[in-house]
């Protein structure tokens, strides 16, 4: 099977490569892994040509356009990124019989539901990224709607860390400069490890050397539980220092803030809360959760075994 990976070097992308490297499923596939230089996705050519000459019968797009405050003055680019980018990816594997593996974001959502957000949930993104997002999963779904042939798989997550730039490690960043931090305490989510993710993703599409035949569709991929942003900081801080990374900052002069305190370019939801159980269900039925032993591990036990291993900041 030819599996073709975008954006091999985004934190996602980086937990893809490693996942393929350590799996059974290595030696019997063909891997393309592509990043910007070898194929620019605001460029609907250099999109096609790829899918053309490597004819992959399994596209994850890892890829997305995440400068958030960024989105809202490069509309244009976002959209081409994260709406027009997936939608070709889409048509090529609607006609061709391939699967699309896609991931979205808590931000297609408002963030005004007092529960967890379920996937047929009405979106309602607050800014131009998860707008952009919403549109490349309504691309995907509509090529899809209209084919018989391929599957796709649209996996919203939250608050990503791997190997690559994200809250934790800026946080850890900023402690090891600074005697006092100030961080929002009502904007609430689950942290996502992008190792995690890429596991059971892979799981869900992948058999071996086959596709695996899973429901299409949009799910809800996240760990077990939820915290806020002073939260994460807290514990992430607290098992660096334990750890021994040379930090100015304790726990007692990190100051929890409302959100309105922080104003930012492009507003963030503040309930990024996503049930998973629509996910579960589909691995259970599938017979999938006896090789997913870190499913029901939660966020917190995963962010301290991510800072304890992370060389440096
Ligand atoms: N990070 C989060 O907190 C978060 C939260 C919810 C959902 N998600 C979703 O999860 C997925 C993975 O996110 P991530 O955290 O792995 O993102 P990331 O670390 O920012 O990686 C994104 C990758 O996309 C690549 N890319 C951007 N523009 C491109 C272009 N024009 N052509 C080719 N490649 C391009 C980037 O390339 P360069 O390395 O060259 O810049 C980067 O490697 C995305 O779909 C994202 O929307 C992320």
């Amino acid at each position: 099977m030819n599996i073709l990976v975008f954006g091999k070097d985004g934190q996602l992308g980086k937990a893809f490569l490693e996942q393929f490297q350590n799996s059974l499923g290595r030696s019997e596939n063909n891997f393309m892994f592509v990043g910007r230089s070898e194929c620019d996705l605001s460029d609907a050519s250099q999109i096609t040509k790829v899918l053309n000459s490597f004819e992959p019968n399994l596209i994850i797009n890892a890829a997305a356009y995440t400068a958030v405050d960024k989105a809202e003055t490069e509309v244009d680019l976002a959209f081409a990124i994260n709406a027009s980018a997936p939608e070709i990816m889409a048509k090529y594997a609607a006609q061709h019989g391939s699967t699309l593996l896609h991931f979205s974001t808590d931000y297609v959502f408002d963030g005004s539901k007092q529960d967890a957000y379920l996937e047929l949930d009405i979106t309602n993104p607050l800014g131009v990224y998860g707008k952009s997002k919403e549109a490349g999963e309504q691309a995907i779904i509509k090529a899809f709607a209209k084919s018989k042939a391929g599957q796709y798989a649209i996996l919203r997550t939250s608050w990503v860390y791997g190997d690559g730039s994200n809250f934790i490690r800026t946080i850890l960043r900023l402690a090891k400069d600074r005697s006092a931090l100030r961080v929002i305490s009502d904007q609430y989510g689950v942290p996502t490890s992008a190792s995690w993710l890429a596991d059971v993703a892979m799981h869900l599409v992948l058999d071996g050397s086959n596709q695996r035949k899973f429901n299409s569709g949009v799910y809800h991929a996240v760990p077990q539980g939820e915290t806020n942003w002073y939260g994460l900081a807290c514990l992430a801080t607290q098992v660096a220092k334990d750890a021994g990374l040379p930090l100015q900052v304790d726990l007692d002069s990190i100051t929890p803030i409302p959100a309105s305190e922080y104003p930012l370019p492009a507003p963030r939801p503040m309930n990024s809360r996503l049930s998973r159980v629509k996910l579960q269900t589909e691995l259970e039925r599938l017979g999938l959760m006896s090789k997913l032993p870190h499913w029901y591990q939660p966020w917190d036990e995963q962010v301290i075994a991510y800072v304890k291993n992370l060389s440096c900041i």
